[in-house]
């Protein structure tokens, strides 16, 4: 990022805010930042924070008054290594599919001859209207490329797809862009996925309903950024083919615990996404325990805990993530967990929103780190949290 000239378009929109939080990313990680607005953007976030912020003038309008300078729409576009259009209105996406330039930033985005990412930002039904839709695929087909919006509450109070990406993964996106799509690459990961099956006896075991889905995305956004992973997973139906991806497949904790034990020091990343089981039956039956006429009780005895083990033996480069699933006191308790178990980050899964936690495909977390920072994301699709939570840890490896 050190030194790559980026320009941010920013139009009218309540996502406006999140562009402050952008050009912050970006300055701090070496970027030239350079922002255009359209006239409507400037209702939502004011040129002198981004200007403050890129250190650069903002252009907003061909001519500025106040100075005397006429600001170029071909010098910004020969200017920029790449332009991004974040977020994109309905509206900006209309224009420029269909090369209309009646303000700066329209004319700049067909003067540019770097790549442009857009990030559309609005309402749920402005964004599945098949003219959004078609608007999206001309400008993909112009060679453009989309930063997906997110699925959350949007500003109108409905709930669905519209919400433009959070700053952290549109900054992560244009990371690996520069990176040539592998800012992990070199970095080993560690990975575990789904339940563990605890047998009682040859037939029964005692498990749990985690999916793996969480994790499976997890390997997969780790591996699309270069990292090779090892993902240990517990029972599941989920398949995953990618070449940086070995996956080992394990039925108990203790299953669990070697294979990842056995991989641990040569990690660079672990991420506990793997509902373990905290107790196991005390002794395994190696016959099918037959039905008698009375009661049956199951002595328990503890697993080993995983993490908490790995959070012990961590040398201060490897980042460790955990995952909390609470139905009270949830942050205190995922705080503690973090504390306990020497982790970097904990990702906190609450069960009391629905469409969140097993078997969906969609989740509600807050990822905690080390220092106490607390992000809050909205209901959105296990891939976009895994993309979020790999772009913090990319940031966290790069410091
Ligand atoms: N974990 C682990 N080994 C275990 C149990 C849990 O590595 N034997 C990991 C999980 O993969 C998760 C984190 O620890 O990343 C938290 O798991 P959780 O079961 O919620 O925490 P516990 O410390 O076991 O506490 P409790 O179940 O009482 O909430």
């Amino acid at each position: 990022m050190k030194g790559k000239k980026v320009l941010l378009g920013v139009t009218g929109s309540i996502a406006a805010y999140k562009t402050a939080i952008l050009v912050r990313l970006l300055v701090k990680a070496g970027a030239e930042v350079k922002v255009i607005m359209t006239p409507s953007a400037v209702d939502f976030i004011t040129p002198l924070t981004l200007a403050t912020l890129s250190k650069n003038p903002v252009g907003v309008n061909y001519f500025n008054p106040d100075n005397g300078v006429w600001d170029s729409h071909v010098s910004y576009g020969l200017w920029a290594d790449v332009m991004i259009v974040a977020p994109a209105t309905a509206d900006t996406l209309s224009k420029m599919a269909h090369g209309i330039c009646d303000n700066l930033l329209l004319a700049t985005y067909l003067s540019a001859r770097c790549p442009v990412f857009f990030a559309p930002a609005m309402d749920l039904d402005m964004y599945l209207h098949p003219a959004t839709q078609n608007n999206i695929q001309k400008l993909i087909s112009y060679g453009n490329k989309l930063i997906p919006s997110g699925n959350g509450e949007l500003a109108s109070g409905l709930y669905g797809e519209g919400r433009m990406e959070e700053a952290e993964v549109v900054f992560e996106v244009l990371n690996n862009f520069f990176l040539n799509g592998k800012s992990l690459k070199g970095k080993k990961a560690l990975v575990t996925a789904g339940p563990t099956y605890e047998a009682i006896d040859p037939v029964r075991f005692i498990g749990n309903r985690s999916s793996g889905k969480m994790g499976f995305a997890l390997a997969q956004s780790l591996a699309n950024l270069g990292a090779e992973v090892t993902l240990v997973s517990g029972p599941t139906s989920i398949q995953i083919s990618h070449p940086l991806i070995k996956r080992v497949n394990v039925e108990s904790a203790e299953q669990m615990f070697v294979a990842c034990l056995s991989e641990f020091k040569k990690m660079d990343v672990v991420v506990m996404a793997a509902a373990v089981a905290d107790y196991k039956p005390s002794f395994e039956v190696h016959e099918k325990i037959k039905k008698k006429n009375i009661d049956l009780s199951l002595s328990l005895v503890q697993t080993k805990d995983i993490l908490k083990t790995m959070g012990e033996q961590k040398s201060a480069t490897q980042l460790l993530v955990g995952f909390a699933l609470e139905t009270e006191n949830e942050l205190e308790n995922a705080k503690v967990k973090l504390a306990k178990k020497n982790l970097d980050f904990i990702v906190l899964n609450s069960l009391n929103d629905k469409g969140a936690g097993f078997n969906f495909d969609t989740n509600k977390v807050t990822i905690i780190n080390r220092a106490g920072k607390e992000f809050l994301l909205p209901m959105k699709s296990k891939a976009a949290i895994a993309d979020y939570i790999v772009a913090l840890l990319v940031d966290a490896i790069s410091k």
